[in-house]
């Protein structure tokens, strides 16, 4: 399949972005955006830095993950202008000149010390917004954050460019890659370890690149949500899998989850096929105008009738929910937006002004409460899981008598299932960015 180069969308990318740029800072009552890439930082008591993590906001410019110490200056009418940090140094690989599809599109400041960046940044600092952390303040230029040019640029992140869905289609590429060949270790007998390393080794990326830690799962510790141990030994005998990883393109983030039986656990398998099947019908139900809201309450229903059909729930699904006891098996959120950051912002904000869209009641841990509109990525991650600490509390409630124990005892050992796509609304069907990907390598 011919897929969109991101370097001939990028033109349009900067033309959107200066124009919300400028609406930005009309709300804000600035002159000039500064974006500082970030600084490094040591580590409490220790002359060794944390990782580095780009501001997203410079990101969102330039394809540019790895410059610490650099701007991006952005005056309504003019190019943007990128002081770009190339050190001295023999300690360190320094960043390569300036190259790629972006440099001909912005104005380029080689600084060889992060101070060099005062005198060309504006005159005035009290004229700019600048956003960013605290640490990458220099000389009067502190990081703002003004509320008003946040909230505008927040909001507006939500839709995705062309560029942006481009460098999105890349990392599920990447991400896919990576989930084949950790299903094939996993086949092979591999502990979790080993499938953390086949992953990294086929996406070609590791811990500094990947958009989170890697979720590997086997067995029962596939009921812990954000299990990320990495056991040395494969347990005996080996069950299930669950792994929730993903890869980056220019700091564009995936997000996917895949669960899988060990062979002759025919059973389980029957209950992933069932959640996979639930988990295609929400994918579809992305559509503008569709509150993610209900497509959440949605998929509790769907999800408690796979666990009726199996027999692991004695009511109806819309019981399991009022109870309380769908919250027990699903205890997470059906997903968020997803962009430059794998929990991308403004997920819960009413307008482009800020305000907040509260999420429903009894269902602590949703990301995204917005109405879905054309451009919004989405993921649609629901789970099941087999979480004593839980189901206890269904006990308590006085609830037990909803589940059939003998049947929570038989998934148990399975730890849980979880199937994440992402999912691009558009203006008509729901694009999913994640399963073409997938079908190519069969
Ligand atoms: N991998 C984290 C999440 O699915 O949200
Ligand atoms: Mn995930
Ligand atoms: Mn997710």
């Amino acid at each position: 399949m011919n897929q969109p180069d991101p370097g001939a969308l990028y033109s349009h990318h900067l033309s959107v972005l200066k124009q919300r740029a400028d609406q930005a800072l009309a709300r804000g009552g600035f002159d000039h955006l500064l974006i500082p890439s970030g600084t490094l930082h040591y580590q409490a008591f220790d002359d060794r830095d944390y990782p580095y993590a780009v501001n997203p906001h410079f990101k969102a410019w330039l394809p540019l993950t790895r410059l610490p110490n650099s701007w991006l200056v952005y005056t309504p009418g003019k190019r943007p202008k990128v002081l770009f940090h190339q050190p001295f140094d023999y300690w360190h690989v320094v960043p390569d000149a300036p190259s790629g599809w972006w440099v001909e599109h912005v104005d380029i400041e080689i600084i060889r010390k992060p101070e060099d960046a005062l005198a060309l940044l504006p005159k005035d600092p009290a004229r700019c917004a600048i956003l960013g952390e605290p640490q990458s303040t220099l000389g009067p230029f502190a990081p703002n954050n003004p509320e008003p040019v946040i909230h505008y640029l927040d909001w507006h992140r939500g839709y995705k460019t062309p560029y942006e869905i481009a460098l999105m289609r890349q990392a599920q590429r990447l991400g896919v890659r990576g989930h084949r060949a950790a299903e094939a270790a996993f086949r092979a007998g591999a502990s979790e370890f080993e499938i953390h390393m086949a992953y990294c080794s086929a996406v070609g990326q590791d811990a500094n690149d990947l958009p989170y830690g890697n979720i590997i799962a086997l067995n029962e510790h596939g009921a812990v949500l954000h299990y990320t141990e990495l056991g040395r030994s494969a347990p005996t005998p080996l069950r299930s899998f669950l792994i929730d990883a993903g890869a980056s393109a220019c700091g564009y983030a995936s997000d996917i989850t895949r669960t899988y039986a060990a062979t002759g656990h025919d059973e389980f398998q029957a209950m992933i096929g069932a959640v996979d099947a639930a988990q295609q019908k929400m994918c579809a139900a992305v559509r503008a105008g569709f509150d993610y809201k209900q497509l959440h309450i949605d998929a509790h229903l769907s999800l408690m009738e796979v666990l009726r059909d199996f027999g692991v729930i004695t009511v109806s699904p819309e019981a399991a929910l009022a109870t309380g006891v769908s919250a027990a098996f699903f205890p997470h959120g059906i997903g968020h937006l997803i962009g430059l950051q794998v929990h991308d912002v403004a997920g819960f904000a009413a307008s482009d002004r800020g305000g907040r869209i509260e999420r429903p009641h009894g269902h602590p841990y949703l990301r995204l409460t917005r109405v879905l509109e054309p451009g919004m990525t989405v993921t649609i991650e629901p789970g099941v899981y087999f979480i004593d600490m839980l189901l206890e509390e269904v006990k308590q409630a006085g609830h037990g008598a909803s589940i059939n124990w003998d049947r929570v005892d038989f998934f148990r050992p399975y730890g849980g299932i979880r199937i994440e796509d992402e999912v691009l609304c558009t203006t008509g069907e729901a694009d999913n960015l994640t399963r073409p990907p997938f079908a190519a390598l069969d």
